[in-house]
């Protein structure tokens, strides 16, 4: 099947970054969030971000307007979803939320409709079982921020059917990014069930006292060569989604991947990171 137009739905750190990817490829696309406030703070971050390669020569104004003008913002999930052949889900990463979101779309979306989830850990199989195609449910999973990030994981839940990869393969290589094939649904597929328990980690040595911020990230970024040390970007992930990939991993896999009492606090304090203005590090003036 070919892909024409795509429904992104969340227009949050992940969402508008993926409609943005989505119409810099060619792709109309339909962003949806729940509230008009939401849907104009997607725009706004896709002009900044659409600004910065137009500052560097990347783009031209032209073609800034093209892209905007393949964007259609809505707050309406029946009229995002109800004429296109693609619908990539990046809503909060809460699985009520999302099954409810499931049911709906199903409801709403064309049978031929593949329905691919943005999630970090929830089960895709659990996702598709919620509605009546999930031989057109899979994985779709980008990296922040999407419009720099090269990698895409694709994930095959239970019952994806072999047609469902081979097109939102093809509209992952549409889009200019690599992508791996993650063969079993598991929670965390490959790289946040190796990233996760390494920022948790690097949580724990800074609660412990054994080294401060600055040095624990300066010895990663240096030592392992990353290109932000593990604190700075766990602010860049928020500690919140941070802390629910942990808790699915320590749930459904072992309990050793259980989330430091600091992480917790973090959660609890409203510590987030780059979405609360402060984490590790203060980003109110950056
Ligand atoms: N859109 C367009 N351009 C952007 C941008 C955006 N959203 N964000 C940054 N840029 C540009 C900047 O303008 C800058 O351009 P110049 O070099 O021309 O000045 C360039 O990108 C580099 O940005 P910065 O100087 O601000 O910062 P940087 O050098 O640290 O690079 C980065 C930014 C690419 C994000 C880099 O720091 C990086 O790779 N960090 C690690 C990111 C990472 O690991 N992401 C994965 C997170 S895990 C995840 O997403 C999965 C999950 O499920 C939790």
């Amino acid at each position: 099947m070919e892909v024409k137009k795509i429904a992104v739905l969340g227009a949050g750190l992940m969402g508008h970054g993926i409609c943005q990817v989505a119409a810099q490829s060619g792709y109309e696309v339909n962003l949806r969030d729940i509230e008009q406030r939401f849907v104009d703070n997607g725009m706004q971050m896709i002009k900044a971000s659409l600004q910065k390669f137009q500052a560097k020569g990347q783009l031209t104004e032209g073609q800034v307007n093209e892209i905007l003008s393949r964007i259609h913002p809505t707050v309406d999930l029946k009229e995002a979803v109800s004429d296109v052949d693609l619908i990539i889900e990046a809503v909060t990463e809460n699985v009520e939320l999302k099954k409810s979101t499931y049911r709906e779309v199903d409801q709403y979306a064309p049978a031929h409709a593949i329905i691919a989830s943005n999630t970090s850990s929830i089960s895709i199989t659990e996702l598709g079982s919620t509605t009546k195609r999930p031989e057109k449910v899979c994985g779709m999973h980008f990296f922040n921020p999407p419009q720099l990030m090269k990698l895409i994981e694709v994930i095959k839940g239970a019952k994806t059917s072999e047609e469902t990869i081979q097109t939102v393969l093809a509209v992952a290589q549409k889009m200019g990014k690599e992508t791996v094939l993650v063969k079993k649904d598991c929670p965390g597929f490959i790289v946040n069930r190796i990233l996760i328990p390494a920022l948790n980690e690097a949580v724990a040595l800074y609660w412990e006292g054994v080294a401060d911020r600055d040095d624990i990230d300066k010895a990663i970024k240096l030592g392992l060569n990353w290109p932000m040390g593990p604190l700075m970007l766990l602010d860049y992930i928020g500690a919140d989604t941070t802390l629910a990939i942990a808790e699915i991993l320590e749930r459904e896999i072992d309990p050793k991947f259980h989330p430091h009492t600091g992480l917790k606090q973090m959660v609890k304090a409203q510590l987030l990171g780059r979405k609360t203005g402060k984490g590790f590090y203060d980003w109110t003036q950056k």
